[in-house]
């Protein structure tokens, strides 16, 4: 049984063959669904998108997350060229400009903080206020964004991504309460495990924490594959009580203390 058969959706956040939204997109065609693909106008030009585009039958339409006027023609046309509303939307965004710069945590330039808390958090609000004015949702459909445990826990490295990882979940929480009040429509955030994608792979020290994630949950880093599975369960009519959570997709690491691998390496 195809379990996404006879659902539209909308996926933002395939750049490249590694980014997490890509594998979603490939597994949701897999599972029956249509979907438009949307990223900002500089990625699709850097990207591969068009390739995915191909492979899973869908057409491509640029936003920039963090402009509401693009986000509601994408809403609009997306609604238009599938032939009804939407049952699904994957927010895959996230990128801070003090990692890229380089500029440590206590040396942030505010300027950068902004734009990336505008497209790593806030655009979240942003899609989800278009989708609800709109009216672009099915009752009964499924938001969902990606997480990093940062917003729990410190990572130094991870930087202003934490805070905004942190509002993302949050959104969640308060948008889920409207959302599901209206249409019955669930939104969710998955933790998910270091990734080596090209937004993971721009944190300082990604490789060291990626492996000592790795050596911590007793289940190993969840893959990005896991991790778009888990998307499609909860895009499917399997998961219609799950909603206003931030759920770990990591393996068991979020409520792991130590683990036996990582006692041996600290035992002379
Ligand atoms: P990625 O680099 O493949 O995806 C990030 C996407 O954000 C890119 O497609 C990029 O073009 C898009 N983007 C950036 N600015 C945008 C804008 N203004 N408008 C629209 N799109 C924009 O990397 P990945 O890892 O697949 O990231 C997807 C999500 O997963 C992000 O939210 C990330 O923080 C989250 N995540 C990643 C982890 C990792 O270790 N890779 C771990 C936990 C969460």
């Amino acid at each position: 049984m195809k379990i996404l058969e006879g659902k539209r959706g909308l996926i933002f956040g395939a750049l490249d063959e590694k980014s997490i939204a890509w594998k979603v997109a490939l597994n949701a065609h897999e599972q029956g669904a249509k979907f438009i693909l949307s990223n900002a106008p500089i990625a699709l030009r850097m990207g591969k998108i068009n390739e995915l585009a191909e492979k899973t039958e869908s057409r491509v339409i640029p936003a920039d997350a963090t402009s509401v006027d693009d986000l509601n023609k994408l809403f609009d046309e997306s609604v238009k060229l599938l032939g009804g509303k939407l049952d699904f939307v994957l927010h895959s965004i996230g990128m801070s400009v003090n990692v890229r710069k380089g500029r440590e945590y206590t040396n942030q330039n505010y300027d950068f903080t902004i734009k990336g808390f505008d497209v790593s958090a806030l655009s979240f609000h942003k899609v989800l206020q278009s989708a609800w004015k709109n009216e672009s949702m099915n009752d009964y459909g499924s938001i969902v964004a990606l997480s990093y445990v940062a917003a729990q826990k410190t990572f130094p490295d991870y930087n202003d991504m934490a805070e905004n990882k942190a509002y993302l979940e949050s959104i969640a929480r308060s948008f889920g309460y409207h959302f599901g009040n209206r249409n019955k429509v669930r939104i969710n955030t998955i933790s998910q495990s270091p990734t080596i994608t090209t937004a993971g792979s721009g944190v300082k020290g990604f490789d060291t924490f990626f492996n000592y994630a790795d050596k911590m949950s007793p289940l190993g880093n969840a893959s990005a594959e896991d991790c778009a599975n888990f998307c499609i369960a909860l895009f499917s009519d399997l998961t219609k009580s799950v909603t206003m959570q931030n759920i770990f997709h990591d393996g068991g690491f979020s409520n792991t203390g130590i683990s036996e691998d990582l006692i041996k390496e600290f035992t002379s």
